[in-house]
């Protein structure tokens, strides 16, 4: 199946379009409040506050900041006579009904009436961006619907038949059966293809061979079992407040109390918002527009390799290793961490993966030695006051640098009792390579790739009997 949706749409375009081009439009320099910025976040406004779909944030962000930039190279390819902000608006409202229809009356159509009318276009531009804009959101979301739920029934029956459980995995409790009704929300990723990596199993397997969870047991393993014992630990009588509030930027759970002007719910939203604050006031729109494209790919990319992960090595969570105990360790009944810990298996830490790649794409931007402070205002990013943990209300943040925000992360995840140190920086190496990798392969494949036709799936999935065995879930037509 091609990756050719770009040129594709732009080719029918053109046939469409091609009597009624006339001199090209400006190429705007940005208007101060631009429409980039407000399709996104009212994306995490809508997203954040739970109207609508509930796929991953990564997937459907992706979907719009790459209608964007398809709608900006459709624009430069057929010198159709309208605006780039126009077909920016049209693409991003074509996006965001299709995902969000529930949403459409009472924010979606009067954002682009709003901003359609600030545009002041004569009626052919108008009609002319809705076509462009329409024809490469449609492309886009029709080539690349988000998978079929009938196929987590599939993963579910796998992973009820596969066989023990041993000492190292996730789901490891002694003398106790594999709880089947577990949720596998993650397999979303799993079953999502990606827009420029290859199979993600080959990458994992050609680029972070080398990252493995500790073996239970052994000195590594004791190593990380005693990076978090205490750090991790609610009740750790050496937690400081400052530990406590850098744990509660970084929880597990979202959705909370997000609004149209405050940062996102989560960490993919972090980086957009951390973009939108860093970015210099002249950047141009299409530079600005194609940033966030990579950006939301190197973020969707990322979130998939971390899956398929986690779910390949199926490493146990603080949690349950501490409290059952293994061979050198005895168990820790009581163990409990600071925040809420995620449902999924523990390695690599996703947070830091996804904040990585995130960051990686940024800093590309401005250059790998270049000193990048942004602020990240709101709370909603953050992840504060989750149900049942304890949290605190977080006003903007300041960072001096990227990588600030990426080790803050990283002690995030470890002072919340989530991750293990290893794999902390295991997740920062995870994030760093997935970006790496989509930045250098940007050019050379047109990000549209084509999801196979479902209906046609087998799911295999095998988990691992042996602890640091790599069994990733795959699927084939
Ligand atoms: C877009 O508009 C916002 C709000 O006016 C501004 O702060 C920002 O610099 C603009 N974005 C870019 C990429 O220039
Ligand atoms: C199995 O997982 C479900 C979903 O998390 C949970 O509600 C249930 O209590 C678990 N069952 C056992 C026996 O642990
Ligand atoms: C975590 O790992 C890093 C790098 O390997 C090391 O510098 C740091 O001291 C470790 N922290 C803890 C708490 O183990
Ligand atoms: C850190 O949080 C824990 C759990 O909520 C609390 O018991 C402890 O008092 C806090 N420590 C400080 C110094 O605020
Ligand atoms: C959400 O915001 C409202 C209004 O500011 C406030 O009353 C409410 O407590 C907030 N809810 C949460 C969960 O923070
Ligand atoms: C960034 O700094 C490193 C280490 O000093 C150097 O090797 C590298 O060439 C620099 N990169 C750029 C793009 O200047």
């Amino acid at each position: 199946m091609a990756r050719r949706g770009v040129q594709f749409a732009v080719a029918m375009l053109h046939v469409a379009l091609v009597l009624l081009a006339c001199a090209p439009s400006a190429q705007g320099a940005l208007p101060s409040d631009n429409i980039s910025v407000q399709w996104n976040r009212l994306f995490q406004q809508i997203f954040c506050t739970g109207n609508g779909q509930r796929f991953e944030p990564s997937i459907l962000q992706a979907h719009l900041n790459l209608a964007q930039w398809h709608a900006l190279v459709a624009l430069k390819h057929t010198g159709t006579c309208t605006t780039e902000e126009a077909v920016v608006a049209y693409a991003s409202f074509t996006v965001l009904v299709n995902y969000f229809p529930a949403s459409s009356e009472s924010d979606i159509d009067p954002l682009l009436a709003k901003q359609i009318k600030a545009l002041g276009l004569t009626k052919s531009q108008k009609k002319l961006a809705k076509s462009l804009g329409e024809a490469v959101a449609k492309r886009l979301i029709g080539t690349r619907q988000p998978l079929k739920e009938f196929l987590l029934e599939d993963i579910h029956n796998a992973v009820a038949a596969r066989g023990g459980d041993h000492p190292g995995l996730w789901d490891y409790i002694p003398n106790t059966p594999h709880n089947v009704t577990a949720p596998l929300i993650t397999h979303y990723y799993n079953l999502e293809q990606p827009f420029i990596l290859p199979d993600p199993i080959e990458f994992v397997k050609q680029y972070l061979g080398h990252l493995k969870p500790p073996k239970v047991p052994s000195d590594e393993w004791d190593a990380s079992y005693a990076s978090l014992v205490d750090l991790g630990r609610i009740d750790w009588p050496g937690r400081t407040k400052a530990m406590n509030f850098t744990a509660s930027l970084y929880y597990g759970c979202n959705k909370v109390n997000v609004t149209y002007t405050t940062a996102g719910c989560n960490v993919d939203l972090f980086w957009i918002q951390a973009a939108f604050d860093a970015l210099p006031a002249t950047t141009s729109l299409y530079d600005a527009v194609t940033l966030l494209a990579k950006m939301s790919v190197a973020l969707h990319e990322a979130q998939l390799v971390i899956m398929v992960m986690k779910d390949g090595y199926y490493f146990w969570r603080p949690a349950q290793a501490f409290r059952t105990g293994d061979e050198r360790h005895a168990p820790f009944p009581n163990w409990t961490p600071y925040a809420y810990t995620f449902f999924d298996p523990e390695f690599p830490s996703g947070m830091v993966g996804v904040t990585t790649a995130g960051a990686t794409v940024l800093q590309s931007f401005f250059g790998e030695n270049a000193t990048v402070p942004f602020t990240v205002y709101g709370n909603g990013a953050f992840d504060l006051a989750c149900p049942g943990s304890p949290g605190v209300v977080i006003p903007p943040r300041h960072y001096d640098s990227i990588q600030a925000a990426i080790e803050e992360t990283i002690l995030g995840r470890i002072y919340s009792g989530g991750h293990y140190n290893s794999s902390t920086r295991d997740g920062e190496i995870v994030g760093r390579t997935v970006a790496k990798y989509v930045l250098k392969h940007w050019a050379k494949r047109t990000p549209s790739g084509v999801q196979p036709d479902t209906e046609y799936l087998d799911v295999f999935v095998e988990l691992p009997a042996k602890q640091q065995e790599f069994l990733p879930v795959h699927y084939e037509v």
